[in-house]
């Protein structure tokens, strides 16, 4: 019997091997390691790609995610509405912050958080709602945000695991306040390390998270002001993105043309499928009709 794996990352990095290597070796021709040139262009090429004014490179999608509802103020005594059907790391993370997490259910067919749900379990605690764009399928961020409007509050997108899916031609990550992005390397962007991003529009809120993934340190005087992390993405991690980054979008599709044909193939066998709902949004729905 063949086995499928899960993922193969190393056949993309096998794949682009010539401009990865000459990505690395520039790296090793520079003289900086951490948050260098590689790191600052490759944080302004992913927020152009993304429509966003602020990308900041971290460690990994869980810091992303921690130094995102830090950097709302969010800590004790505060509820952040999420979902449980997702990887460990979502409500980890706001254990992390200091919050307890209030666990709504998904829809079944969407597999995203059920917005009927996040309105009743707002109390007089919740600061904040923490979506996940589930197996690259986005979560309906336009009236996720009238509902957190309404309520005023807070939205940080879990991103990691739906690099480049839109809603209405506009891509995940650049609907809420805050998004967060793992380049672990088995997602659609990955690097061959670890690695993430907390991407914002909101000037102040990037300056939060730019020195709470530094030690807290705020200017140029290096004095750690709060408790923070080392939480930084490295020069060969953003050099490989950088290189990486343009092919994301054909990449999407491939999946999409894949995932197209295991519907296909699949068709009559008694196994559950995703459903897709058509008009909104991931390049995989565009390409299979409702079911
Ligand atoms: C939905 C989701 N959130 C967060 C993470 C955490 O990312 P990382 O492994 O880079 O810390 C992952 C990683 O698999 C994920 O799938």
């Amino acid at each position: 019997m063949a086995m499928i794996p899960l993922g193969a990352p190393q056949l993309r990095f096998r794949r682009f091997s010539a401009a990865l290597g000459g990505a690395i070796q520039g790296v090793f021709d520079g003289t900086q390691f951490i948050l260098g040139p590689r790191v600052e262009a490759f944080e302004e090429d992913f927020a152009t790609y993304l429509g966003v004014r602020h990308c900041i490179g971290v460690n990994s999608g869980t810091d992303a995610l921690i130094l995102a509802l830090r950097s709302l103020g969010i800590g004790a005594g505060d509820e952040v509405i999420t979902v449980s059907m997702s990887f460990t790391a979502t409500a980890m993370a706001v254990l992390h912050a200091g919050a307890q997490p209030r666990f709504v259910d998904v829809d079944p067919v969407t597999r995203c958080m059920d917005l009927a749900q996040v309105e009743a379990a707002v109390t007089s605690r919740t600061v904040a709602i923490l979506p996940v764009h589930l197996h690259g399928y986005p979560m309906d961020m336009p009236r996720l945000m009238a509902l957190a409007e309404r309520h005023r509050l807070a939205v940080v997108e879990d991103c990691a695991q739906a690099h480049g899916a839109r809603i209405d031609g506009r891509v995940v990550g650049s609907w809420g306040h805050l998004g967060a992005f793992s380049f672990y390397p088995t997602k659609n962007l990955g690097c061959p390390g670890d690695g993430g991003a907390v991407v914002t529009g909101d000037p102040a809120l990037a300056a939060r998270v730019r020195a709470l993934r530094t030690y807290g340190w705020f200017d140029e005087q290096r004095v750690s002001a709060e408790l923070a992390l080392n939480s930084r993405l490295d020069e060969l991690q953003a050099a490989v993105l950088s290189a990486l980054l343009p092919h994301l979008d054909e990449g999407n599709h491939e999946r999409a043309l894949l995932a197209a044909r295991y519907r296909t193939l699949l068709e009559g066998v008694d196994v559950g499928l995703p459903s897709y709902h058509p008009g909104r949004v991931s390049p995989i729905r565009d390409l299979c009709p409702t079911t």
